[in-house]
């Protein structure tokens, strides 16, 4: 028997992750760890206080108060909630995400998180570099244009106003960035398996992560 197993899902904005993740963690009873919603939080947290990417954040970042229990997100004791949903707050996300002082923290936090229990941990560098000894990494693509759609769906879904191409500018942007950065780029890990999503159901993604975790844990 497995005492813990962490599952890494990596992959660009709309590939389908976050459902995945989520999903494969109820499957497997495990806990699911959502790492853009730490990025879009503690972004969300630093812009409220008037600080910029490019300003020193260490002092700021050391008070901060990043805690997770039974699938929520406290910062500084205050439960995090659909605020940080936003395209807006998805662009700070990925402007805060590039400094190295922001990710060094992160990283730690989300390590020491996943030291106690069974994970599905999502977001960009997952398998790269917060969990490169994962027991299974996955990284989901999908069409440019299925992304959009997808983002552009879950946001009517939210009651947020947007068009095809306003999503379409965000992402690109949101892409080029998250890939581009030095530190922790978004790429697949050397041993991640691949799974171009488009046109495929969620019910055939997750059998077939199902499948590739098959002999270590059971999928019901
Ligand atoms: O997954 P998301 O769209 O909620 O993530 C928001 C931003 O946070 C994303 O554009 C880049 C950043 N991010 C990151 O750099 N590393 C992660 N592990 C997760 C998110």
């Amino acid at each position: 028997m497995i005492d813990q197993i962490l599952i890494a899902i990596d992959g660009p904005a709309g590939s389908g992750k976050s459902t995945i993740a989520k999903l494969l963690a109820k499957k497997l009873r495990i806990n699911y760890l959502d790492t853009g919603a730490m990025y879009r939080a503690v972004a969300y947290y630093l812009k409220m206080k008037g600080y910029s990417p490019s300003e020193d954040l260490s002092e700021e970042l050391e008070k901060l108060k990043i805690d997770y229990k039974d699938g929520d997100l406290y910062i500084n004791g205050i439960k995090v909630g659909e605020e940080i949903r936003s395209p807006e707050v998805g662009k700070l996300a990925s402007d805060f995400a590039k400094i190295q002082t922001v990710r060094e923290r992160l990283t730690k936090i989300q390590r020491t998180i996943c030291e106690k229990g069974s994970f599905v941990v999502d977001g960009r560098d997952i398998g790269t570099v917060v969990l490169p000894h994962a027991d299974v990494k996955i990284f989901l693509t999908a069409s440019f244009e299925e992304r959009v759609k997808r983002r552009l769906k879950e946001l009517q879904e939210k009651g947020i106003q947007a068009t095809y191409e306003q999503v379409a500018q965000e992402m690109m942007q949101r892409d080029e960035q998250d890939s581009s950065r030095s530190i922790a780029p978004l790429k697949p890990a050397q041993d991640a398996f691949i799974i171009d999503t488009t046109g495929k159901t969620v019910e055939e993604v997750l059998n077939q992560i199902c499948e590739i975790i098959s002999r270590r844990v059971k999928c019901e």
